[in-house]
C-alpha cells in the first residue's frame, strides 16, 4: 500500500477536488495518510485567489522539496488546483521538486500521468478546460461521506468581476446534467451525509440540461434532492446577486430542508465601486434582494464576502460600504484587503490604494462585522434549535453539530446521536462556537 498526503488549500470546491482526487487514486493503491512524512505522494490542491495564498503554496514548495531531498527523490509531488492552472510552467522552473502539474478541470488525468512519469514520459502540465470530461471520468466514490457532504454542481464562471482571478483559473461555466448530479446525492446520503452543500464558483448560475434536453434551474434541483428521505439539510455556496431567481427565492420560503442560511457577497457598499467592479448591481438593488429573500423566508441569515482598497475606492465608497453592512445585519462575513492579481483588469489601474490605508479599513470593517456576529451568537443564548451533529467534540463526551445558521454548537451527548437531528438548549457563548444541552 502506498500513501497519499493531500494538503487543500483555498475554497470548498478544493476540498470537493481534494476528496475525489483521493477516490481517483485510491485503485492505484494509494491510501490517505495525514502527514507528508510518511507519504510516497503529495498533493498540493492550491488556491490563487490573493496573493497570499500563492505564497503559502511555494513557501510549502520548499519544506516538500527538503523532505524530497533527504529521500534521494523517492517522493512523487504533484500540485493541483488554481496557482498550478496559473502558473503551470513557471511551477516547474521555480520549485524543480515538483513532478507534475494539474489544472482543476484535468485531474481525471492524475493516473495516466503517474504511469507516463514511470516510464519517463509524457507532459508534465496539464492545464486544459475539458470541462465536459472530467466528471464522467472520475469513479464512483465508495469511502464514507461525513455527515456534511460537499457536491460540486457548477464550476467555473462568466461573470469577470475585475479583480478576480476565476474565470481564468476555473474557465466558463458549466452545469453538470442533473441526473448526475441527483445520483452523486444519493451515493452520499447512502454513504452517510445527512446534509448535501451544493458547490458552484457561481452555483445560482447553475443551469444544466437533462438527458431529454430539458434545462433544470438551481431550485429544481435542490426540490428534486430535497426529496431524497435520508438528505435532512441542503445548502449551496457560492451565489452572485444578478443569478437569485424568483424560483430560488420562493424555495427558501418552501422547501424546508432548504437552511435559512444563505452567502450572497456584495463586495462593497458603493455604487461606483460596485459599478468599476462589474457586479452589475448597485447597492440598493442589493439591499432591495436581500429584503425580498426575507419575505420569502424571515429568519434567514446572511453572509457575505468584501473586498476593501479596491484602486480608486474612497472615503465615502467605504462609508457606504459600512452603511450596507449596517443596512443588511449579517451574521458572519468574509473581509479581504485587495490584492492585485497579474491578468486581471484591476492589477493595471492607476489609482491603487496604500496598504496603510486598506489595513485602516480592513480593521474598521471588520470590528463592526465581529459586533453583528456576535450579536447574532448571543441572539441564539436561551433559544432551542435543532441541530445536526457531525462529528465527536472535545473530549470523550462531547459532540459537535451545526444550528441551522451554521453555528457550531457543543453538546454532551452519545456518538450514536452523530447523524441525527435533535433539538439543543442554547446556554453559553464560548470562543468560536455556542454551548447547550439535549432538550
Ligand atoms: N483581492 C482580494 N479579495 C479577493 N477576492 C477575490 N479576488 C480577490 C482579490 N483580488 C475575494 C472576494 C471573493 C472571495 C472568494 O475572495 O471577496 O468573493
Ligand atoms: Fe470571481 Fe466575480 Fe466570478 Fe465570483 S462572480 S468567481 S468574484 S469573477
Amino acid at each position: 500500500m502506498k500513501k497519499l498526503f493531500i494538503k487543500t488549500y483555498g475554497c470548498q470546491m478544493n476540498a470537493y477536488d481534494s476528496a475525489r482526487m483521493a477516490d481517483l487514486l485510491a485503485p492505484l493503491g494509494y491510501a490517505g495518510t495525514e502527514t507528508p512524512e510518511d507519504a510516497d505522494m503529495v498533493i498540493l490542491n492550491t488556491c490563487h485567489i490573493r496573493e497570499r495564498a500563492v505564497e503559502k503554496v511555494y513557501s510549502e514548495l520548499g519544506r516538500i522539496r527538503k523532505l524530497k531531498d533527504g529521500r534521494d527523490g523517492r517522493l512523487l509531488v504533484a500540485v493541483a488546483g488554481c496557482t498550478a492552472q496559473a502558473e503551470g510552467e513557471e511551477i516547474i522552473a521555480r520549485a524543480p521538486a515538483v513532478d507534475l502539474v494539474v489544472g482543476p478541470q484535468s485531474y481525471h488525468r492524475l493516473p495516466e500521468m503517474i504511469a507516463r512519469l514511470a516510464r519517463g514520459a509524457g507532459e508534465r502540465v496539464e492545464a486544459d478546460f475539458p470541462a465536459l470530461e472530467k466528471f464522467d471520468a472520475l469513479p464512483q466514490a465508495v469511502s464514507d461521506a461525513g455527515v456534511s457532504a460537499f457536491l460540486t454542481v457548477q464550476e467555473g464562471c462568466d461573470k469577470f468581476c475585475t479583480f478576480c482571478v476565476v474565470p481564468y483559473t476555473r474557465g466558463p461555466e458549466h452545469s453538470r446534467a442533473p441526473e448526475q448530479i441527483i445520483a452523486e446525492a444519493r451515493s452520499l446520503s447512502a454513504r452517510g451525509a445527512r446534509e448535501i452543500v451544493l458547490l458552484g464558483q457561481n452555483v445560482n448560475a447553475y443551469r444544466g440540461t437533462d438527458a431529454n434536453g430539458k434545462s433544470w434551474s438551481l431550485a429544481q434541483l435542490i426540490a428534486a434532492i430535497a426529496g431524497i428521505e435520508d438528505v435532512l439539510r441542503i445548502r449551496y455556496t457560492t451565489s452572485h446577486p444578478r443569478d437569485m431567481g424568483d424560483d430560488l427565492i420562493k424555495a427558501h420560503g418552501d422547501i424546508e430542508k432548504l437552511m435559512p442560511f444563505l452567502h450572497l457577497p456584495v463586495q462593497s457598499g458603493s455604487d461606483s465601486v460596485l459599478a468599476a467592479m462589474n457586479r452589475q448591481h448597485t447597492a440598493d438593488q442589493y439591499r432591495e434582494l436581500i429584503a425580498r429573500i426575507r419575505e420569502s423566508r424571515p429568519d434567514i441569515a446572511f453572509s457575505s464576502d468584501f473586498i476593501v482598497g479596491y484602486p480608486g475606492e474612497s472615503d465615502a465608497d467605504f462609508e457606504a460600504t459600512l452603511q450596507l453592512v449596517r443596512d443588511v445585519d449579517y451574521a458572519q462575513c468574509f473581509s479581504f484587503k485587495y490584492s492585485a492579481r497579474p491578468g486581471t483588469p484591476a492589477a493595471a489601474a492607476k489609482k491603487q490604494i496604500a496598504e496603510s490605508v486598506k489595513s485602516a479599513r480592513l480593521d474598521v470593517l471588520q470590528k463592526l462585522l465581529l459586533s453583528q456576529q456576535d450579536a447574532a451568537n448571543e441572539a441564539a443564548i436561551g433559544k432551542t434549535l435543532d441541530v445536526l451533529f457531525e462529528k465527536p467534540g472535545r473530549g470523550a463526551t462531547q459532540i459537535v453539530g451545526r444550528t441551522p445558521h451554521l453555528n457550531p454548537v457543543h453538546v454532551v451527548a452519545p456518538q450514536s446521536m452523530i447523524g441525527t437531528i435533535h433539538p439543543v438548549r442554547i446556554e453559553a457563548l464560548t470562543a468560536n462556537s455556542l454551548k447547550g444541552s439535549l432538550a
